[in-house]
């Protein structure tokens, strides 16, 4: 059977910004109540390895600054858990990341945003903590499927540009390009390994493979969980986004600019590293719901 591992990882503290302990972050895929929302049969990967969030796994370590579009996402909910997870800058008011990142039963109450970070166990100079303002849920998130797995979270006060905090781009509403055929580079603080356990990364990690036809994809998984909202990271080389990586980006480079173009959400319970193509929500799909739920300026 096809099943799927989420991407999400689960921290138990519940704080304002200012004093975010990172050393207790888990992964949302550890909360109790993650599980208990999705289908049976892929609630029976709870406990294994494969729980649901996990890290960038047979990657390297990124240059401080190398992804000044990441976002390290901190969600708090009413009954203490919290989550780590990754997301992208969209503009100085709002980040994006996967639903299941800030819904679990129900929305985060609060969390907070960490941007220009390499090392999220330190408070960095370049780091802007951020705390949540409203969070944007995609009205129709499916969280037993991992259907419409997109949100977005306006920031309570705007971010600072500089040359280590940026925004990324977007497809152009007129792009009808799957992205099939060209390298998809991943990036995030999740798990660098498959091993039961193992922690979210200190640092930001990255990694590149191919971006599949969906086509491809679907004989790899199937066409029940594999449709046109989503697109799929040739898992080859054992290179993939893990636990802790959900909500971050897939990107493709273009003109000495980064174009995102999907958003961790699900790999295959067999491991991080098994191989198998890696789930994103296809970002050109919901650029109109992007569009009314933040700030970005979309291109013709
Ligand atoms: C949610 O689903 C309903 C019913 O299919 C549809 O009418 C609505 O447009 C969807 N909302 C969004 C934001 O896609």
């Amino acid at each position: 059977m096809k099943t799927i591992a989420l991407l999400i990882g689960a921290l138990a503290l519940a704080s304002t910004s200012a004093s975010v302990d990172l050393s207790k972050v888990k992964r949302i895929e550890e909360l109790d109540e993650f599980w208990a929302q999705l289908d049976p049969h892929l609630q029976m990967h709870r406990g294994t390895k494969m729980a649901p969030d996990s890290r960038i796994v047979n990657g390297e370590e990124a240059q401080p600054g190398q992804f000044p579009y990441q976002a390290l996402v901190l969600s708090f909910f009413e009954n203490g858990n919290s989550g780590l997870c990754g997301g992208t800058l969209l503009t100085q008011n709002f980040v994006m990341t996967a639903a299941h990142c800030v819904v679990i039963g129900s929305l985060a109450t609060h969390g907070t945003v960490i941007l220009g970070a390499h090392n999220r166990q330190i408070v960095e100079d370049t780091q802007q903590r951020i705390d949540f303002g409203t969070i944007n849920a995609h009205p129709n998130y499916s969280a037993s499927l991992l259907r419409n797995d997109i949100a977005t979270i306006q920031l309570a006060t705007p971010a600072v540009f500089n040359a280590v905090v940026q925004p990324i781009d977007l497809p152009a509403v007129s792009d009808d390009r799957t992205f099939a055929g060209l390298t998809g580079i991943i990036s995030g603080f999740g798990r660098t390994s498959d091993e039961t356990g193992s922690p979210a990364s200190d640092v930001v990690m990255f990694t590149s493979n191919p971006i599949l036809t969906n086509a491809d994809c679907q004989s790899a998984w199937n066409a029940i969980l594999i449709q046109a909202q989503n697109i799929c990271l040739s898992g080859e080389g054992g290179r993939s986004v893990c636990n802790g990586d959900s909500g971050g980006p897939l990107a493709v480079r273009e003109n000495d600019r980064s174009l995102q173009v999907g958003i961790a959400s699900f790999v295959h319970s067999s491991g991080c590293a098994s191989g198998f193509p890696a789930g994103f929500v296809r970002v050109s799909h919901y650029l109109t719901w992007i569009g009314e739920n933040s700030d970005v300026v979309l291109r013709n």
